[in-house]
């Protein structure tokens, strides 16, 4: 086992240096991530020195064609799927808003969809309307306890007019990590497409989507050290069932045709830079064959993380007078933890904590369904802590010692 060098993770994010951020902890990683250097770095030199538009023959036109290819072929390496199953579009929410108008031309009257009510509402809302156009909805429930899934009750759900499967690696705010290979499996063999949202667990390390066997799958680059875009997978065969929802005079390219709104060049052309940032950490922890680097990098992360997570749910689960949502068990979800204050509101404690230099936040994250069915008041919502690898010992301790002084 192979022990992160926090240090050197942290010298990747400019943000740790920055003196206005100094003393501060950060836990509102859910909502958004630091932004790694390299990132950072690609930005900055492809608006100072590539901002043309690309794939013309001149040099800066070229190489500002080469660098989004590049973004392309690297996520690809990392999440273990072909170039031209990678897409980039404004958000996650604008992507199943666009994937669900392609597939909405695949159903037919009386064809079965089913949805959470344990995801966010990116991965949820849309899918539901599509009830509008004849689809009959069917809802996978939660535990009302516990808000996780029981893979057990698709057995229930699944029949022969069933044809898409939207759920999520893990929700984010109960953060009980799904088994989404047993899952897509089960509909695979129903011949049902699943639709996987990964905006709550791609942060703890980017999934090898083969191995989970989605059809497509969503997350959300700025929160994942990136800028400011959504990436969807789209398997190949689906993506030829698919239509084309760009101009009609795009439908040949592959990449344009889930992307109406048009690319972002620039920030496209950074998203190479979380690739590059997890190579670099992989190379400073001793590396190894490229084909293995995902793995390594994902192992790296998540080790990282648990020591944190199962101390910050320790440290929760015995306090009286808060609700944990979802698991007390480390190893089964994602460094995102939500809890109940029962005597204060969430809304309160996220200035409290602000004064003891902890940032956080409150709300129902755009999982109203899931609160509502945790019987959880969405208008009050929770109190969300969500970390990273790069997250500190210290943060930790800053973040409990706060808590403490916060919950009375
Ligand atoms: C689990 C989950 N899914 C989807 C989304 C939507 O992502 P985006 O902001 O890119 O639309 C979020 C955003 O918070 C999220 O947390």
């Amino acid at each position: 086992m192979t022990t992160l060098d926090l240090a050197f993770a942290r010298s990747q994010f400019p943000a740790f240096a920055e003196p206005s951020l100094a003393g501060q902890a950060f836990f509102e990683n859910a909502g958004g991530s630091y932004a790694c250097r390299q990132v950072i770095d690609r930005l900055g030199e492809y608006y100072r020195r590539l901002k043309v538009q690309p794939y013309y023959a001149y040099p800066a036109s070229q190489e500002a064609g080469e660098w989004m290819d590049a973004s392309h072929v690297r996520l690809a390496e990392y999440l273990n799927v072909g170039v031209d199953e990678v897409h980039f579009g404004p958000s996650t929410s604008q992507n199943s808003y666009v994937l669900a108008q392609a597939l909405r031309k695949l159903l037919k009257p009386g064809d079965e969809v089913i949805v959470t009510n344990q995801d966010h509402e990116a991965n949820n809302g849309v899918w539901r309307r599509l009830a509008t156009d004849g689809a009959v909805l069917r809802q996978w429930a939660v535990d009302p306890d516990s808000g996780m899934l029981d893979p057990g009750a698709l057995d229930g759900l699944i029949n022969e007019r069933t044809r898409v499967l939207a759920f999520s690696q893990c929700s984010n705010i109960v953060a009980h990590i799904n088994p989404v290979a047993a899952i897509t499996a089960k509909a695979r063999a129903a011949g049902v497409i699943t639709m996987v949202d990964s905006v709550a667990y791609a942060p703890h390390g980017l999934p090898d989507v083969t191995a989970l066997g989605a059809d497509i799958l969503l997350f959300s680059l700025y929160k994942t050290f990136g800028p400011h875009q959504g990436a969807m997978v789209v398997r190949q065969a689906l993506l030829e069932r698919l239509g084309n929802e760009a101009h009609y005079f795009n439908g040949a390219y592959t990449r344009k045709r889930l992307v109406p709104a048009g690319p972002d060049h620039a920030q496209i052309a950074a998203a190479r830079g979380v690739a590059e940032y997890f190579d670099a950490l992989d190379a400073h922890h001793g590396g190894g064959t490229a084909a293995g680097r995902p793995q390594r990098v994902r192992q790296l992360l998540r080790e990282a993380e648990l020591p944190l997570l199962a101390r910050v749910l320790d440290y929760l689960s015995k306090r009286k007078d808060v609700r944990l949502l979802g698991p007390a068990d480390a190893s089964v979800r994602a460094a995102t933890i939500s809890f109940v204050p029962l005597k204060k509101t969430p809304a309160d404690l996220v200035p409290a904590l602000a004064r003891h230099g902890i940032m956080a936040a409150a709300g129902h994250f755009y999982a109203v369904r899931l609160l509502e069915a945790l019987g959880v008041d969405p208008a009050r919502g929770a109190l969300r802590l969500s970390f990273l690898h790069y997250t500190s010992a210290q943060d930790i301790d800053q973040l409990i010692a706060a808590l403490d002084k916060v919950l009375g």
